[in-house]
């Protein structure tokens, strides 16, 4: 299939850009480059400098291209700068998102695939988190995700828009090609990692929350795992109704209610689906496993919780499995933050500039 990547020079996208490639797909990736690195976008992928609020120009490129499908990762997805600065957040995943979704009914491409979030849940009742829990957020970031989510469902009942949305939780580890690399960055295994190297000092945002260590609980997902998923959610939307080849008849799927607001999972029209690997670690699990990986003790310092932390985040990934028959294959710490070390390890300058 042809497909068109958007943000494929950023961490996630890369490694899908890397494992379409690798399939046999033919790959344009759009990417500003403000976040993403020339150098991550593999050979045999073609590579075009450019924004999403250019909806005339992604039209044409998407005609140009003879795209068949979409794998929509650009995104601003900083939590903490989501709060400070949500205009950048809505103007750029918002209206950009909104402007692809119209240059690609200009240009009659239907099959989308969509980077969501676990942030659109919130701090979650229940964990396991299943994807017909209330959404929720309690940020910008995850605000702006959900309200993609949700113009992707309103397109998909009225235009029929193929949508897949995938709610990642933690991602993290490297391929030998691609690793992590934000500026700043604030995501736990980079930075346990950094502080392995005496690069950065490690801090435990808060020991007092109601788990069994007091730290954080997350799901961590490989983005090897991640990027394998995109693929079975590309090729599910080759069908004509993502779920089942007729609208409105999967629990995978949600379609538009009269009237608006925010629809339940149950109907048509948007196929969502978590990725997670359905086991939490605890913040000092992940830097005692970090520490077996590079082979010595992590030092750090505990501090005050960072605001907008919910305890415990862990998906219920039934309906990946199910839906996308995706299984996670790296499952323990070690193999994630190992692959990761090794990236380090391989480009301790990380991306050239
Ligand atoms: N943490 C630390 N010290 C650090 C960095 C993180 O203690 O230096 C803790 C955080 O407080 C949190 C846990 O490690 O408890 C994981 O933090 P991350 O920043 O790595 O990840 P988040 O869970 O905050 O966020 C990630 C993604 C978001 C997404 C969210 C949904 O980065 O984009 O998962 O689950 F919204």
């Amino acid at each position: 299939m042809r497909v068109l990547v958007t943000g494929g020079a950023g961490y996630v996208g890369s490694v899908s850009v890397e494992r379409l490639v690798a399939s046999g797909h033919d790959v344009t990736v759009l990417d500003s480059l403000v976040t993403g690195h020339r150098s991550a976008v593999v050979d045999g992928a073609r590579l075009v400098q450019g924004t999403l609020r250019d909806r005339d120009g992604l039209e044409r490129l998407l005609r140009e291209e003879r795209i068949d499908a979409v794998l929509h990762c650009a995104a601003r997805s900083l939590v903490g700068q989501s709060a400070a600065e949500p205009a950048l957040y809505y103007t750029e995943n918002v209206v950009g998102g909104v402007g692809l979704l119209d240059a690609m009914l200009g240009a009659g491409v239907e099959r989308l695939v969509f980077s969501s979030t676990a942030a659109v849940y919130g701090a979650p009742e229940v964990v396991p988190i299943p994807e017909d829990a209330p959404v929720a957020p309690i940020n910008p970031y995850g605000e702006t995700k959900r309200a993609f989510e949700g113009a992707m469902r309103w397109y998909g009942g009225a235009y029929g828009l193929r949508g897949v949305a995938l709610r990642y939780f933690n991602v993290a580890g490297a391929t030998e090609r691609n690793g992590e690399q934000h500026d700043p960055e604030t995501h736990l295994v980079p930075n346990v990692l950094a502080a392995a190297l005496g690069r950065r000092q490690l801090t435990v945002f808060g020991t007092d929350y109601p788990t069994p260590d007091g730290t954080c609980i997350r799901d961590y997902i490989h983005v090897e795992d991640l990027a394998n998923a995109h693929l079975a959610a590309l090729e599910l939307t080759a069908r004509k109704h993502p779920t089942t080849g007729s609208p409105g008849s999967d629990p995978g799927s949600e379609r538009p209610e009269p009237g608006g607001g925010d629809p339940t999972p149950g109907h048509g029209g948007l196929t969502v689906c978590n990725l997670g690997s359905g086991s939490g670690f605890s913040v000092l699990e992940v830097i005692r496993a970090a520490g077996s990986v590079v082979g010595r003790p992590i030092p750090y310092q505990v501090g005050a919780r960072r605001p907008g932390d919910p305890a415990a985040l862990i998906a219920s990934n039934a309906r990946a499995r199910d839906l996308l028959g995706w299984t996670p294959r790296h499952g323990t710490l070690e193999e994630m933050i190992g692959s990761a070390w090794r990236w380090l390890e391989t480009h301790p300058e990380g991306y050239p500039p």
